[in-house]
């Protein structure tokens, strides 16, 4: 997956975050719909009648289309949560497994 950080934005220190078990770097401060979207993650789950994908759309805790499973919690609002070291993160795309 690409990275979509700006590369010359100061940020805090650097984390790890497990996305469906693999790595991704993610940074202190940011949310954790921050960091998939930087690690590339752009569909977050599929919808159940058609399977088309679904992702973030307003980014402040509305509209609930980012939730993912984080530490065997489900249904997170990843735009709503901030990122910790070795959280682990299920996405519900079986595109991205
Ligand atoms: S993106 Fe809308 S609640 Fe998270």
């Amino acid at each position: 997956m690409e990275n979509l950080r700006i590369d010359s934005i100061t940020r805090k220190k650097k984390i790890k975050l497990f996305v469906n078990g693999k790595e991704i770097t993610a940074y202190k401060g940011e949310t954790v719909l921050a960091a998939l979207i930087a690690a590339g993650y752009k569909s977050l789950k599929q919808n159940p009648v058609n399977q088309d994908p679904r992702g973030a759309l307003c980014g402040m805790g509305v509209c609930f289309e980012c939730t993912v499973t984080i530490d065997g919690i489900p249904n997170v609002r990843s735009c709503m949560t901030e990122a910790q070291d070795m959280m682990e993160i299920e996405i519900n795309d079986s595109r991205q497994q």
